[in-house]
């Protein structure tokens, strides 16, 4: 994710870069380092591996590093593990173009072997490097300064950036460009300032502008500048924050987990990005080859909470597209039992953090037998992600919330990523098959964005059942893993009991649980269990619950049984937990709210557990 901050004004800019980049610290803290420059256009770099402080304590709180004219950011990794070298900023060979980015470019290594071809090297892993070269190279090429480089370097990379540039032949001036991340701009007082969120440069301005996709800002201590990408100057209006310093943090929203489930469309998006080329999977950055693929026997998931429920879904996708067995254990017992693994088994390690206890120990267990392990981890450069054999990043960007979401709907992803191409090298699927699966994927950002338009009913339904003393969820098949992660969200940060079953097990027992007015989730988005669910929800129902019923649009009878539906739009039934999960997730954190609990810290948990 990442957070960038640029100031150019009469004060020294290292200490109100580093005052800047604290309040972004959220967007990422593996790394930080700031790019400050004299009125000479002499650059001084300082980058540091580790939280801000290490910065801090590096350039003595910003007073050991001179100028008014500066950039600084705070690292997520996705591309290069978090180290000094891959901390921004970055750099061309003769500190001609200095720049911070927050985004990912997406044909970084086609631009780094253009600019080979052209003699440039390259010193760290970033594909930030890759841009930044790309735009020292036009602008020595053209020679017509700092807006026509960057306009020509935007038009060659794809993917997302919001940049900040200095210009060593620019002095006091710093070059802003953007496309698909956040960044604002304000100016006040002979001073100008850019930040990739408001908190940043809330102490200085309420006046805000917010720059557009695909266009420029020339910042200067007199004022801001922008341009299109013809270069043309364009006119802008600033807009006045008025949003408190605490509420900025959030980007406006009450909590960091509500933040977060809306940004599950982009987490998703990126995630797809990093793996989908050309209409085609890419599994070439994870190592994991078609030979590897067709030879694996039998995959075996491991993983904790939220991560062993995308286990669940991910056991159905797999088996179902491509006829690999699947089994799916939690690390914590996993780790204890003897586990009689075979030579071609894979074994998929699960997890946002990297660093869960049990989940590391089970890594290591596994990898002593030698058998073939695969991560999919969060974060970049955590233990699990340093240790597994092969890893697939999920781009969810730092999760704040304890509870996790969007976290959670990456790995999703990533799952059905594998499960399909483990189709088609399989030979389990044709070529049109593996098409329309992958324009399914394409398409369930903006089906999710869809669903998050039109979250006023579930929060208020949410209120009416605040007070509730236990909450049932029961699905069948993959709906079976969704109602586990349904459960788990709201029992997390709601505190009230609340179990997931298997509707064909309720009457195994949990059914003599159900009184007048107990609510039970019905979890219905699988055409051949769809009848079979409802008899179970009838059952319930007869002995007295109130029904929620949860499925896609076009099955419209479950509206004969349930008291209230819920309905997520259509798409391949092996993706439907992607959808299905957000109601449930809005349905948790406003539960959680309506009983005036905090929900990003719930009691008693942590969102990295690394304790047995
Ligand atoms: C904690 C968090 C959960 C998470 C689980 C596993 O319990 O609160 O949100 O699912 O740990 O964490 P991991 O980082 O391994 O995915």
């Amino acid at each position: 994710m990442c957070g960038i901050v640029g100031f150019t004004g009469k004060r020294q800019a290292a200490p109100i870069l580093l005052d800047g980049l604290a309040k972004l610290e959220y967007r990422g803290y593996d790394s930080a380092g700031m790019a400050v420059s004299d009125e000479n256009g002499k650059t001084e770099v300082v980058k540091a591996k580790g939280r801000l402080r290490a910065l801090e304590e590096k350039t003595d709180n910003g007073l050991a590093v001179k100028g008014c004219c500066g950039i600084g950011h705070t690292r997520w990794a996705t591309h290069g593990e978090p180290s000094e070298e891959n901390a921004h900023p970055h750099v061309s060979d003769d500190m001609s173009v200095v720049a911070v980015h927050n985004g990912i470019i997406e044909n970084y290594q086609e631009i780094k072997e253009k600019l080979r071809k052209k003699n440039y090297s390259f010193y760290s892993q970033t594909d930030t490097e890759a841009i930044v070269k790309l735009i020292d190279y036009y602008y020595k090429k053209y020679n017509a300064g700092p807006v026509d480089a960057i306009a020509k370097a935007m038009v060659r990379v794809r993917g997302s950036y919001a940049l900040a540039v200095m210009f060593k032949d620019y002095p006091g001036e710093i070059y802003a460009a953007r496309k698909d991340s956040p960044m604002i701009i304000g100016t006040e007082n002979g001073e100008s300032y850019l930040a990739s969120d408001v908190p940043a440069i809330l102490k200085h301005t309420r006046n805000v502008y917010y720059i557009g996709n695909l266009e420029m800002a020339r910042l200067s201590p007199e004022g801001v500048e922008f341009y299109n990408i013809d270069g043309d100057i364009i006119e802008k209006k600033y807009v006045e924050i008025i949003w408190d310093a605490e509420a900025a943090e959030k980007g406006g929203f009450a909590h960091f987990m509500l933040k977060e489930i809306h940004e599950q469309p982009k987490a998703v998006a990126d995630t797809l990005a990093s793996a989908v080329k050309d209409g085609r999977i890419d599994l070439s950055s994870v190592g994991l080859t078609d030979e590897d693929m067709k030879g694996i026997g039998q995959i075996i998931i491991v993983a904790c909470g939220s991560s062993y429920h995308v286990g669940m879904a991910a056991q159905y996708v797999i088996e179902d597209l491509a006829h690999i067995p699947v089994r799916v254990e939690l690390a914590s017992e996993f780790r204890y039992r003897t586990n009689l693994l075979k030579d071609n088994d894979l074994v998929v390690f699960i997890s946002q953090s990297g660093e869960t206890a049990d989940t590391l120990a089970a890594l290591r267990a596994v990898k002593e037998q030698g058998i073939n392990t695969l991560a999919i981890v969060n974060v970049v450069g955590s233990s699990i992600a340093r240790e597994a054999d092969n890893v697939f990043y999920t781009l969810a960007g730092p999760e704040i919330a304890v509870a996790t979401t969007k976290a959670y709907s990456t790995q999703l992803i990533v799952s059905y990523l594998l499960a399909v191409q483990l189709a088609m090298v399989r030979g389990e699927i044709d070529e049109e098959r593996y098409s329309s699966l992958i324009a399914e994927l394409m398409s369930l950002p903006e089906k999710m964005q869809k669903l998050l338009e039109n979250k006023e009913r579930i929060q208020w339904f949410a209120a009416k059942f605040a007070n509730a003393k236990d909450i049932f969820f029961i699905g069948r098949g993959i709906d079976y893993a969704i109602c586990l992660e349904g459960s788990l969200k709201l029992k997390e940060i709601s505190y009230i009991h609340s179990e997931a079953y298997a509707a064909g097990e309720l009457k195994h027992g949990t059914i003599s649980l159900i009184e007048e007015g107990t609510l039970v989730v019905g979890v219905l988005t699988q055409k051949e269990l769809f009848e079979k669910t409802i008899s179970n929800m009838v059952e319930v129902k007869s002995r007295g619950a109130y029904l929620m019923g949860l499925t896609t649009y076009g099955h419209y009878s479950l509206e004969d049984t349930a008291d209230f539906t819920v309905y997520v739009p259509q798409t391949d039934e092996h993706f439907a937990p992607s959808l299905a999960v957000i109601p449930l997730q809005l349905m948790s954190y406003y539960v959680s709210v309506a009983k005036g609990l905090d929900p990003d810290k719930p009691r008693n948990l942590a969102k990295s557990v690394t304790v047995e």
